[in-house]
């Protein structure tokens, strides 16, 4: 069986992450601590903050960029579920707007149409590592008074306009999910230029506690903390840190590797016309997180056919991004919505193995059975 992704790991992050182990400090330490400095360091940011995932700092992106109950925030629907659960932890009203149907970007002219005067905040997704158009919603967030907030879940590793994706703006979060291009098992950050922003998710992180451990730990002196605001326990372990540390110097390598296998795959298809393919954008370099191959109405097999068919010559594939309005936890809050782009978009189109080491083989027998099964 071919899986549809699997993380490139080894000796190196199991070495690191034992001899973190035998430190004796295994939660928030030294190690989150270099890993926060040589990401912001690798993306360009000022400052970047280690979470335990993408949720937790979508949520804590919520709440520094002062978003409440009485505010609106729009993102799109097609997008994990985690994008659009986040406005909700805070209580503010989610306002979907469409997507592009050839990036899968959220289209800037519906969110346009979408601004109203509660809107305090527009929540951008990187698509599967395909940069969205930034310096437009930069733009956009700057004429209404908004905060950008990018979910750049997917798009550790990739650019936009020539810089690094977490260097634009002031709350970018990441995944370190293992279904993302590195991982640390699970975990996530927040890259951000703004120090109020930064020590103000690091406040929140550890439970609203005005002296972090360290400090405590390293002191001559008795101190004692104070939990100056309600937080949260959203720490990463040093133990993750020290597998991500590892997994960050191979990162361009593997984002290479990842997209030698893309072009691959567009050289291989790109002349069946039943079916689009990923499009890189004029100054947008993707790390190609995922390959997601559209399916016209006029393909001679159904998307969910070819998953199936595709299984059973043992090639895993997944379904589409998901709208997120559809699912069932969104039915009612989303009564009558309907997003006919991203619903074709979601419906349509079939995500296909991509990972870092494929053998030539596997990558030979999926275009095989592909277009056996499409053209
Ligand atoms: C676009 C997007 N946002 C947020 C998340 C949530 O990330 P995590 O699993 O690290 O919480 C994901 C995870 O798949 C995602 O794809």
């Amino acid at each position: 069986m071919i899986p549809i992704a699997k993380p490139y790991l080894d000796k190196k992050e199991a070495q690191y992450a034992y001899d973190t182990i035998l430190t004796g400090w295994v939660t928030q330490g030294p190690k989150v601590q270099e890993f926060e400095e040589k990401f912001a360091a690798y993306v360009g940011s000022k400052y970047a903050v280690a979470l335990s995932n993408c949720t937790t700092a979508l949520h804590l992106s919520m709440l520094v960029a002062g978003v409440t109950e009485d505010d609106e925030v729009i993102c799109p629907s097609m997008s994990y579920v985690a994008t659009a659960n986040a406005i909700r932890y805070v209580g503010a009203k989610v306002v979907f707007a469409e997507v592009n149907p050839v990036t899968y970007n959220i289209d800037i002219e519906d969110v346009q149409k979408k601004i109203t005067p509660k809107t305090k905040a527009i929540l951008i997704v990187h698509q599967i590592g395909m940069p969205a158009d930034i310096d437009a919603f930069k733009q956009l967030c700057n004429e209404h008074h908004l905060v950008l907030i990018e979910d750049a879940a997917c798009a550790v590793g990739a650019s936009y306009k020539g810089n690094k994706i977490g260097s634009h703006s002031d709350l970018v979060c990441f995944s370190f999910h293992p279904r993302k291009v590195i991982t640390t098992g699970d975990g996530g950050m927040v890259t951000t230029n703004n120090e109020v922003y930064r020590d103000k998710i690091k406040l929140l992180r550890q439970h609203g506690m005005s002296v972090n451990d360290r400090i405590r730990h390293e002191s001559n002196k008795v101190i004692f903390e104070d939990h100056i605001v309600v937080g949260y326990n959203y720490r990463m372990t040093d133990i993750q840190a020290a597998v991500g540390i590892k997994q960050l110097e191979k990162l361009d390598f593997i984002v290479e590797e990842r997209r030698k296998i893309a072009f691959q795959y567009h050289d291989a298809f790109k002349d069946i016309v039943t079916i689009r393919l990923p499009l890189e954008e004029e100054a947008c370099f993707s790390n190609y997180q995922s390959y997601s191959i559209y399916l016209k109405p006029e393909c001679k097999i159904s998307r969910d056919d070819l998953m199936q068919a595709l299984l059973d010559k043992g090639i895993s594939t997944r379904r589409g991004i998901v709208t997120t309005h559809r699912e069932t936890a969104y039915k009612e809050y989303c009564k009558d919505l309907s997003l006919p782009i991203s619903e074709d978009a979601s419906d349509r189109s079939i995500i296909i193995p991509l990972f870092y080491p494929m053998k030539q083989a596997e990558i030979n027998f999926i275009i095989e059975q592909f277009k056996f099964l499409v053209e």
